[in-house]
């Protein structure tokens, strides 16, 4: 086989975005071997790692949790805190001793921390001990850097952009529910995000491609998909043509499949037709992740969100009112720099009027890079933990006086699979993406049942099967 020629350190850029087919390299070296996989970050990173999955099957490996038994070692990482860093950097210390014991193993970095180019040169000069490091553009060639076997650290980033590639051999870690990739990277800019850098710009799948991938899907047997992007309902902005995310969801929902879900929704896009759509479909779920970021319009200008604390309010209450029983969640940042005491307090007044059914809370990491980096920050670390504190306190009071509606009802329960923290139960989700653990039986994995809510928390209900 012709390997491409890999420097051992190159940092590439592409100013065009390809269509292409994945290169899905079988090979038999690497039978008997096994590969040990940890991925941080958000659900596009999931999804990465199962695609990685699939190129590394494809070249003989197997997967083993067990990492003392690894003959390789993939990382795929995020950028997106400071802390995210953090446990890779950790993580690689325990590593550098694996290696000594067993110099053959090999280790391999990819996702988000390579590109930044501040990673790779860390990589580069501090951790030669790395084989492999790769980007978020390149997973693609991962097999062919694997069978190239060279002593020396290979490091091959893309920056800026990248090609959209399909017919991926991926490895999925559910038979009945599936992550399905609808466009790449992100435009939006908001100033504290290093995502528009680690991923590039927006490349949308083209509507065939994802359709054909959902029916595969449906013929397989999956009764979930959930449409993956960082913005989704930019979905067809950047192609050449006069079809949106509405559109899409509506075709999706016309295939079929029992249940659709879509993450994450920018508000600054979310359109009538979209809601009219949710509505209107019985297997869209009604479920949305609405990111607030914060409550007060100077800080969401500061943040390059491009709507105002009123313009959030009246999309969620439009929300509300058109689509019967939706549950809507949200992504909050306290301690932005020049986040004031009655900024914040806005955040908790939006909260207030909002309700939310859940929330992701995050203390503000400065990202290098990000315009937002250059704002002095002024808030003292212990401000900034005691707004997140009464943030969590608020939300998680909203979780539970919600969850605690359900009880008495019967949900429908899409079931994943035995409940971790006791064997006798099984759980799944409701429509509204309620996390259920049911007395009921293993023989209920992968279907959608009635259940009967008899108990709330903050964080998951109990059920009984009907
Ligand atoms: N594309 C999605 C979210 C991607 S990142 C969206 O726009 O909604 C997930 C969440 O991480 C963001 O919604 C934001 O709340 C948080 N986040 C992103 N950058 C951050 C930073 N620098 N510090 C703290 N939280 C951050
Ligand atoms: Fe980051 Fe904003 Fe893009 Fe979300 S929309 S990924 S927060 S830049
Ligand atoms: Fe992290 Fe990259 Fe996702 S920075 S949150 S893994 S897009």
């Amino acid at each position: 086989m012709n390997l491409p020629n890999i420097n051992e350190a190159k940092i590439r850029t592409n100013n065009k975005v390809e269509y292409l087919e994945a290169k899905n390299i079988k090979s038999t070296k690497f039978i008997n071997k096994y590969y040990y996989i940890r991925t941080y970050g958000c659900q596009m990173n999931v999804h990465d790692s199962e695609e990685i999955k699939g190129i590394l099957e494809n070249l003989g490996f197997r997967e083993t949790n067990d990492l003392e038994q690894a003959h390789i070692v993939v990382l795929n990482t995020c950028a997106i805190r400071e802390n995210a860093h953090d446990k890779v950097f950790g993580f690689l210390g325990r590593l550098k001793h694996l290696k000594r014991e067993k110099p053959d193993l090999m280790i391999c970095i990819g996702g988000c921390m390579p590109q930044e180019e501040s990673v790779a040169n860390t990589l580069k000069e501090k951790y030669p001990f790395v084989n492999i490091v790769f980007g978020t553009h390149n997973i693609n060639d991962l097999g062919e850097m694997i069978l190239d076997e060279r002593a020396q650290q290979q490091i091959d980033v893309y920056s800026i952009e990248g090609n959209v590639y399909e017919h991926m051999d991926y490895v999925r870690d559910s038979k009945i529910t599936a992550w399905v990739n609808i466009m790449y990277g992100c435009d939006k800019f908001c100033t504290y995000c290093i995502v528009p850098f680690t991923r590039g710009k927006q490349r949308s799948r083209k509507k065939e491609d994802i359709l054909r991938e959902i029916l595969d899907l449906k013929e397989q047997g999956y009764l979930e998909v959930t449409l993956l992007g960082q913005n989704v309902n930019a979905y067809g902005k950047d192609l050449d043509c006069n079809y949106d995310f509405a559109s899409l969801l509506e075709d999706v929902a016309k295939t079929g499949i029992p249940r659709v879900r879509f993450v994450t929704s920018h508000p600054w896009d979310f359109t009538n037709d979209m809601i009219e759509v949710i509505a209107k479909y019985e297997n869209v779920m009604p479920y949305i992740h609405l990111p607030l970021q914060s409550g007060s319009t100077k800080i969401l200008k500061l943040m390059g969100r491009r709507y105002t604390k009123e313009e959030y309010i009246d999309l969620y209450t439009k929300i509300k009112n058109k689509v019967p029983n939706v549950s809507i969640t949200t992504d909050i940042i306290v301690g932005f720099p020049n986040e004031t005491n009655e900024d914040f307090l806005e955040t908790i007044d939006v909260v207030n009027k909002c309700k939310f059914d859940g929330a992701y809370t995050f203390i503000y990491s400065k990202r290098e890079g990000t315009p937002a980096a250059k704002i002095q920050d002024t808030i003292s670390l212990e401000e900034k933990e005691q707004r997140l504190y009464k943030l969590n306190e608020l939300i998680n009071a909203y979780s539970l006086e919600h969850n605690k509606e359900y009880i008495g009802k019967i949900e429908e329960v899409l079931v994943l699979g035995v409940s971790e923290k006791d064997n006798n139960k099984v759980y799944g989700y409701t429509k509204t993406m309620k996390l259920v653990n049911i007395l009921g039986s293993k023989s209920d994995i992968g279907k959608i049942i009635s259940v009967k809510i008899t108990d709330a928390k903050s964080f998951s209900l109990d059920g009984e099967k009907q």
